[in-house]
């Protein structure tokens, strides 16, 4: 009551609390049809609903999981599927006190009188908002404000409605600019973000925050270290987001296996207000692919090796992770 009054407030906070739970993060397999399409095309499958399916029930009945996942972010189609014998996918995450989540953006689109950039669908009917920003094209003050408004639109009616908004303010890595650029972007479309959920009246407590890390652009000439990338990246958590939010859970946005565990365990070798974890889709799920390779015979391995991933990032979640 201290917090807003409303009918779910309670529960919010609980499932945000969750989540945001010591050494556990999400498991984004939140895919959409055509994007699952590609991956199961990098190892040589057709993207009909029986494959996507079989690799879904892969992921989703792994034992164990819960032990480094607090949360999985479904597409639709995966909500409503069941493993080869009938237990709901929903059913296996509630076995391994993981929560399901579900992505209800719909896709992206052009975003008129802006730098070519792109504004994300399905504020109507209910709604979510994944909404990227793209530095090289200069992301305009229009395509800010629209994604900025639209991510907290977006929270408000999620919260409204008892879930706990992923509010994924997402800049994407390519371009050759330098960190510092990066940063200026980011702490420019934070700024908004937070501006425009306060003014939506979206309660902090229950919402999760799943930021790209400050990096340099993917084809600049210097890489980053991780005690860098983890330098610039809480020097904008710290002067942008309030210590109410529980959970920043970062995406890999196309950074290697172990470079996303690295990053995130540097992150978390100093105390910091937040629980600084990972929602993690590629940096997880590559190797599983590649191990899976669409034979039944290698789901088990595959298992294992999702396994592998998700403990190491516990750990760099406890910042505890060594090579
Ligand atoms: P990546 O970790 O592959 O960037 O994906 C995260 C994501 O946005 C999926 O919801």
């Amino acid at each position: 009551a201290t917090i807003r009054a409303g009918s779910y407030t309670e529960e919010l906070l609980q499932t945000a609390k969750s989540i945001a739970s010591p050494g556990r993060g999400i498991l984004a397999i939140d895919e959409s049809n055509a994007t699952c399409g590609k991956r199961l095309a990098s190892i040589g499958l057709d993207n009909t609903e029986a494959n996507r399916q079989a690799y879904r029930q892969l992921l989703l009945t792994t034992s164990g999981l819960g032990e480094y996942i607090s949360g999985a972010i479904l597409f639709e189609e995966t909500l409503y599927q069941s493993t080869i014998d009938g237990t709901k996918f929903v059913d296996c995450l509630r076995g391994e006190n993981i929560v399901p989540g579900i992505k209800v953006d719909k896709g992206l689109v052009p975003l008129p009188g802006s730098n070519s950039e792109s504004w994300c669908q399905g504020l109507d009917g209910l709604a979510s908002r994944r909404t990227v920003v793209s530095i090289p094209c200069g992301p305009s003050a229009l395509a800010v404000k629209e994604a900025a408004w639209g991510l907290a639109r977006y929270a408000a009616i999620a919260q409204d409605n008892g879930l706990v908004p992923i509010v994924e303010p997402e800049i994407l890595l390519d371009g050759d600019h330098a960190i510092e650029r990066t940063l200026e972007v980011a702490e420019n479309v934070w700024a908004e973000v937070f501006f425009y959920l306060a003014q939506n009246n979206v309660v902090f407590e229950g919402i999760l925050l799943k930021p790209s890390m400050v990096t340099p652009g993917a084809e600049h000439k210097e890489k980053a270290s991780p005690e860098t990338i983890a330098k610039y990246t809480l020097t904008m958590l710290k002067r942008r987001v309030p210590p109410a939010v529980p959970g920043i859970m970062f995406l890999s946005g196309g950074q290697s296996e172990v470079q996303a565990t690295l990053n995130l365990n540097a992150m978390n070798q100093s105390p910091n207000p937040w629980h600084v974890s990972f929602s993690y889709a590629r940096a997880l799920q590559n190797t599983v692919l590649k191990t899976w390779k669409g034979q039944p015979e290698n789901v088990e391995t595959a298992q294992k090796a999702l396994l592998i991933r998700a403990k190491a990032n516990s750990m760099a979640q406890l910042g505890r992770y060594s090579a």
